[in-house]
């Protein structure tokens, strides 16, 4: 009963063979096949996190090399496009990335999202499961053999989040069913549906069309589901978006066994672990303060400390107790954050690299076409710091060692300082009046975050010899203007204005306001912090 599956390797350049399914033998000398599937759902075109922040999600090339490991690679739709960008600017960009990532999805089963058609269908490469779906060529439902088990795989997808894209679609429920019992009658034993729908619509079909083991979420999944959740004889599991979690189900099939029991495993009893922990740290400093408060109830306090006691029981339990694999099919569930400490597979790496160079090839032939960003009559306009050099030598010292002086290096070593995505954080007066565009920006010195970002455009400054009444130039900028303009949620999680800022100012540089700020932690301390934690 002991064969091994291979298959085409999905991945690009893809005729490789591995091996799916690791057949083993267990210790009552009973065969089994482990067969497991990584899913992704509403990546939305994102190939890779920014970078910017202490612990960036996503990245598909860390995607591909966990489904590398003998994984089948599932995406429930959502894949090429991003259905908010509306940026005429982002849409060469946008296809150029849709093409990478139906390459390197080309060998995986994928599902149907409302943006996929956004590159027009003939782009629409695989070829998607949506079963219900009646006016665009589609992928029939299929079987994967994998050793002795049989994996049977559709998609269907919510009519109303199609429509405006064009794409007809019928009730899901008749067709689930159809595709169910189709690859019940074909000898599936197991049955995987890609849902192009929201959790409580997928709910709602799973219990229409009974059958379905494992309905993977596709739309509006957010951050995931962290377990998954039981739903008749199936279960509803969602990865998150953009790639920053992926849906991780390892599949026992014991003996030809199809009746699969969730089993919690190593990763849930990890994670109850973690819970058990935090809350016994946080009970244990509440217990210390009602300790030294003379009013706290006595009885209150009692019970207080008897919760805690019964939640290091839990702990020693949990440390102890390593979970036991059940006798018959089984599986486990996982939801995987896409970190940095996961390899890159890479020749997906390579490709993206090779992306990232397309794009900024592209990007900059059509930014030349266009003039940079005209000056407002009257209004200063963007001069480059070596023209302060002159005046604010000390000035310019400091900031040549601070990380604003690095941003543009930051982009280069990564080939995206051509990218519509990366390219106005990290330089000077981008898209301002007399500013700089994407063709415009090395030619006008305006690479990096300059003194220009923070004081204003320079020009009148310069011809007045810094002595026009009042200045021109802007003291400190307003204590909102970091955290609106640059230093958002998204690209910079660690951001407290005080400590950043007795980064930018010190020696020959603010000292005066250096001086009032004090001292404390800095950013760099606060950024170090954070990504060591991170490798944790
Ligand atoms: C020709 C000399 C000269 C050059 C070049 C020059 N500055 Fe100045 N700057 C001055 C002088 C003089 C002052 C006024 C100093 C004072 O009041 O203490 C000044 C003041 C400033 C101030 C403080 C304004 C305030 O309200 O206190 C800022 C900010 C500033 N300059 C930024 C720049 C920047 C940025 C550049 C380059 C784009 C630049 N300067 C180029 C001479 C210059
Ligand atoms: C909204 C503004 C913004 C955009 C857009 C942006 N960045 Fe950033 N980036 C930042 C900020 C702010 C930081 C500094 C974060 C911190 O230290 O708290 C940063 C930091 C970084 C760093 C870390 C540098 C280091 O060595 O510590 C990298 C790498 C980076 N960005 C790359 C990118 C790339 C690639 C893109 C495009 C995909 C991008 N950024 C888009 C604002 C932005
Ligand atoms: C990230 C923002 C930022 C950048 C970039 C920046 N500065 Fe400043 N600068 C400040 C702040 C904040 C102060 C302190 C303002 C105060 O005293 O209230 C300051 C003060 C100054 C002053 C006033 C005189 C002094 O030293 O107190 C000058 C002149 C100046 N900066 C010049 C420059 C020059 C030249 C550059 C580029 C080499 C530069 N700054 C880059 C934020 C910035």
């Amino acid at each position: 009963m002991c064969q091994v599956e291979f298959r085409r390797q999905y991945l690009l350049f893809g005729c490789l063979l591995v091996p799916v399914s690791a057949c083993r033998t267990d210790a009552k000398g009973s065969s089994f096949e482990h067969v497991t599937l990584i899913a992704s759902s509403e990546v939305q075109g994102t190939t890779e996190p920014c970078g910017c922040t202490s612990d960036p999600l996503g990245d598909v090339a860390r995607i591909a090399s966990l489904a590398n490991d003998h994984a089948i690679l599932l995406d429930a739709g959502g894949l090429l496009y991003d259905p908010e960008s509306r940026s005429p600017a982002l849409k060469q960009q946008a296809d150029a990335k849709a093409a990478a990532l139906a390459a390197i999805y080309a060998m995986a089963e994928v599902g149907l999202g409302p943006a996929d058609l956004a590159g027009g269908s003939a782009r629409l490469s695989p070829l998607r499961h949506a079963a219900n779906v009646q006016n665009i060529p589609t992928r029939a439902p299929k079987i994967l053999q994998i050793g002795s088990a049989k994996l049977g795989i559709f998609g269907v997808v919510s009519p109303e989040r199609v429509q405006s894209s064009g794409i007809k679609a019928v009730d899901p429920a008749p067709a689930a069913r159809e595709a169910i019992e189709h690859l019940r009658r074909s000898g599936a034993h197991l049955v995987v549906a890609l849902l192009g729908m929201s959790r409580a619509e997928a709910r709602a079909l799973l219990s229409a069309a009974p059958g379905i083991d494992f309905g993977i979420v596709g739309a509006e999944v957010g951050d995931g589901m962290p377990e998954a959740e039981p739903v008749g004889k199936g279960f509803l599991v969602a990865p998150a978006d953009k790639g920053q979690r992926v849906v991780r189900i390892d599949l026992f099939f014991k003996n030809g066994n199809a009746a699969f029991m969730p089993f919690a495993g190593e990763a849930t009893r990890r994670r109850a672990l973690a819970r058990t922990e935090a809350r016994l740290t946080s009970l244990a400093s509440q217990i210390a303060g009602w300790k030294r408060d003379p009013d706290a109830d006595p009885q209150f306090l009692a019970a207080r400390t008897a919760e805690l006691a019964s939640l290091e029981n839990e702990r020693q339990r949990l440390l102890r107790d390593k979970p036991k694999a059940p006798e018959r099919s089984y599986f486990t569930y996982e939801l995987v954050p896409v970190r940095s400490a996961i390899p890159r597979e890479p020749k997906v790496a390579e490709r993206l690299r090779d992306l990232d160079r397309t794009i900024g090839r592209m990007n900059f032939a059509a930014a030349s076409a266009i003039a940079p960003p005209p000056p407002e009559p009257g209004a200063p306009t963007f001069v480059g710091r070596s023209a302060c050099e002159k005046c604010h030598k000390r000035a310019v010292e400091f900031w040549q060692h601070t990380v604003h002086a690095a941003a543009w290096k930051t982009l280069t070593e990564r080939e995206k300082q051509y990218n519509y995505e990366c390219t106005g954080c990290h330089v000077t007066g981008w898209l301002r009046p007399g500013g700089s565009h994407l063709a415009s920006v090395e030619k006008m010195g305006l690479t990096d975050v300059q003194c220009e970002v923070c004081h204003g455009p320079g020009s009148r400054h310069l011809e007045e010899a810094g002595l026009e009444q009042p200045t021109s130039m802007i003291r400190r900028p307003a204590d909102s203007f970091c955290a609106d303009n640059c230093h958002t949620k998204e690209h910079s999680d660690t951001f407290q204005l005080v400590p950043y800022l007795r980064d930018v100012v010190g020696r020959g540089h603010g000292e005066a306001f250096a001086k009032r700020l004090g001292s404390g932690i800095t950013a760099k301390e606060l950024r170090r912090g954070a990504i060591a934690a991170s490798k944790k």
